[in-house]
C-alpha cells in the first residue's frame, strides 16, 4: 500500500532506537542510539512502515495519495511522551506561589491546610464539565509543546467518589483530542481531610473502596507520595503490595524532600518507577539498578526545585553512571510544576542533573514511554510503532536544550495526523 504520510528531508533522524534495546536505554546506551542523516519516515495510516536514508526511500510508495512534509533539513524525532502529570484539578495557587515568594516552605504550606488540600477544596467544588474544560484547554498546550502521549494522575479528590470522577474525566480528556492519556490512580496523595492524622485509616479505606472498583486495563498505575506529611515507607509497602496483588503497576513519589527510603522500597516491589528522587544517593540509585535489572526507571522533575526554589536536584548524572535509567517529565500540576514546558525541563537536566543533551532526548521518548508501560507503541522511531513524530525547528540534536525555554516545535504529527497548531 502507498505511503499515506511521509517525512523527507529531515537533516537529521532521531530515532530513539537502538537495535538491540531490551529495556529502558540505561548507562551508556541511554546515549547510544543512532542518528540517521538526510532521512525520511513514511506511515501509512497511524503506523511508521520505514524510514531510513533518503536515498534508500520507495519512491514507488510515494503517490498523489501521500501526504508529504518537507523537513528542509530540520531534527524529526518520535513524539514526546510526557510519563508524569496531575492532569486534572480545580483552580490554580498563585496566591501561595506569593507565600513562597516570601520564603515559606512547601511541607510548611501543607501542614497548615494548604498546598495539595486547597487544590482539592477547589476540585470537589468544580463540577466535571469544568474539569474537563481545564483537562482539555492544558492537553492543547502540551499538544503544542509536542507531547503526543501523556500520564495523568487523580489524586485531589482524596475522597472514594471524587478520586472516581477524577479518573472518569481523565478517560473523558483522552477520549476527546488525539494526545493518548495513560491514567494513575494517586488517591494516595497525601491523608484526605477527613482523616487528619489518620493515613493508615486512610490508606485502608482506599484499597477497601476504590482499588477493587478500578480495572488495571483502564487505569494501569497505583502511585503513593511517601513524604513527611504524606504517607511513611512502611504504610506506602503495604498499600503497594495490595496494589499490586490486584494487578496494578506501581509508581511512588518519594525521596522527594526527604532520604527516607520510598525509592528502594517501591523498586524492590517491582514499581515501573520511581518519581523525584532528588535526595536518592547514588549509592541507593546503585543499589536499585542491581536489584531490578535496569527495569525500574526514575523519572526526574528539574522544574520541581527550580519552582520550589530548592538547590538540590537528583543527581542524574550519577544514577545513568550506576546504570540506573532516566526519564523526564515536568511533573504539571497546580503546586510544584505549572510549567507544561517540557523541552525547558529537558535543558534544565542537564543543566542542574548533568544529563547530556542525547541522554536528555531519550529521557522524554523511550525511557518515558517505558516509565508507563507504553514502549510498545511509542517512544522511538521503528517499523510498527503509532506514527507520532515531531519536526523541530533546529538542525542538530544538540541545538535542542541550548534554547532555553523556546518551544522548537514545528510540527506535531499524532496517529499520522498532522495537527494543525
Ligand atoms: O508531584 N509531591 C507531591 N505531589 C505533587 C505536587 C502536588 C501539589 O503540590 O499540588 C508533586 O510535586
Ligand atoms: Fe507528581
Amino acid at each position: 500500500m502507498s505511503y499515506t504520510l511521509l517525512l523527507r528531508n529531515c537533516g537529521q533522524l532521531l530515532t530513539l532506537a537502538p537495535t538491540s534495546a531490551t529495556g529502558p536505554l540505561a548507562g551508556p546506551d541511554q546515549a547510544d542510539w543512532p542518528i540517521i542523516t538526510d532521512g525520511y519516515v513514511a506511515c501509512v495510516h497511524d503506523r511508521i512502515v520505514a524510514l531510513g536514508p533518503m536515498a534508500e526511500l520507495d519512491e514507488a510508495q510515494v503517490t498523489a495519495a501521500t501526504r508529504v512534509v518537507h523537513a528542509a533539513g530540520r531534527v524529526v524525532l518520535p513524539g514526546l511522551v510526557e510519563c508524569h502529570t496531575h492532569l486534572v484539578f480545580g483552580g490554580n495557587r498563585a496566591a501561595e506561589f506569593q507565600r513562597k515568594l516570601r520564603g515559606e516552605s512547601y511541607l510548611d504550606i501543607l501542614a497548615g491546610g494548604g498546598g495539595i488540600l486547597s487544590t482539592v477544596r477547589a476540585t470537589r467544588a468544580a463540577p466535571d464539565a469544568e474539569l474537563l474544560a481545564a483537562a482539555l484547554r492544558h492537553l492543547a498546550g502540551f499538544r503544542r509543546y509536542g507531547i503526543t502521549t501523556l500520564e495523568a494522575k487523580s489524586g485531589y479528590g482524596l475522597d472514594a467518589e471524587t478520586e472516581l470522577r477524577l479518573l472518569r474525566v481523565a478517560r473523558e480528556a483522552g477520549r476527546r483530542q488525539p494526545i493518548r492519556v495513560v491514567s494513575t490512580f494517586l488517591g494516595a496523595h497525601v491523608p484526605g481531610p477527613e482523616y487528619p492524622g489518620r493515613p493508615a485509616d486512610y490508606l485502608t479505606m482506599l484499597a477497601r473502596d476504590v482499588l477493587p472498583q478500578l480495572d488495571p486495563a483502564e487505569v494501569p498505575f497505583v502511585d503513593i507520595f511517601c513524604e513527611e506529611g504524606a504517607f511513611s515507607v512502611a504504610q506506602a509497602r503495604d498499600y503497594l503490595t495490595r496494589a499490586r496483588e490486584l494487578g496494578f503497576g506501581l509508581k511512588i513519589h518519594a525521596e522527594q524532600l526527604h532520604e527516607l527510603g520510598g525509592c528502594e522500597m517501591a523498586a524492590a516491589l517491582g514499581a515501573i518507577s520511581i518519581d523525584h528522587a532528588d535526595y536518592l544517593s547514588a549509592a541507593g540509585a546503585a543499589r536499585i539498578a542491581r536489584a531490578t535489572g535496569g527495569r525500574t526507571v526514575a523519572v526526574l522533575l528539574p522544574l520541581v526545585p527550580l519552582f520550589l526554589r530548592q538547590e538540590r536536584y537528583a543527581p542524574g548524572r550519577k544514577f545513568i553512571d550506576a546504570g540506573l535509567p532516566v526519564a523526564l517529565s515536568t511533573d504539571f500540576n497546580p503546586g510544584s510544576c505549572p510549567s507544561k514546558n517540557l523541552w525547558l525541563a529537558l535543558s534544565m537536566a542537564c543543566l542542574k542533573m548533568g544529563l547530556t543533551p542525547r541522554e536528555a532526548l531519550a529521557a522524554v521518548t523511550i525511557n518515558a514511554a517505558w516509565a508507563i508501560g507504553q514502549q510498545q507503541q511509542c517512544g522511538s522511531l521503528e517499523p510498527g510503532k503509532r506514527a507520532d513524530l515531531l519536526v523541530l525547528d533546529v538542525a542538530t540534536a544538540e541545538e535542542i536544550p541550548y534554547w532555553l525555554g523556546e518551544n522548537p516545535v514545528r510540527h506535531v504529527i499524532i496517529g499520522g495526523e498532522l495537527m494543525a497548531d
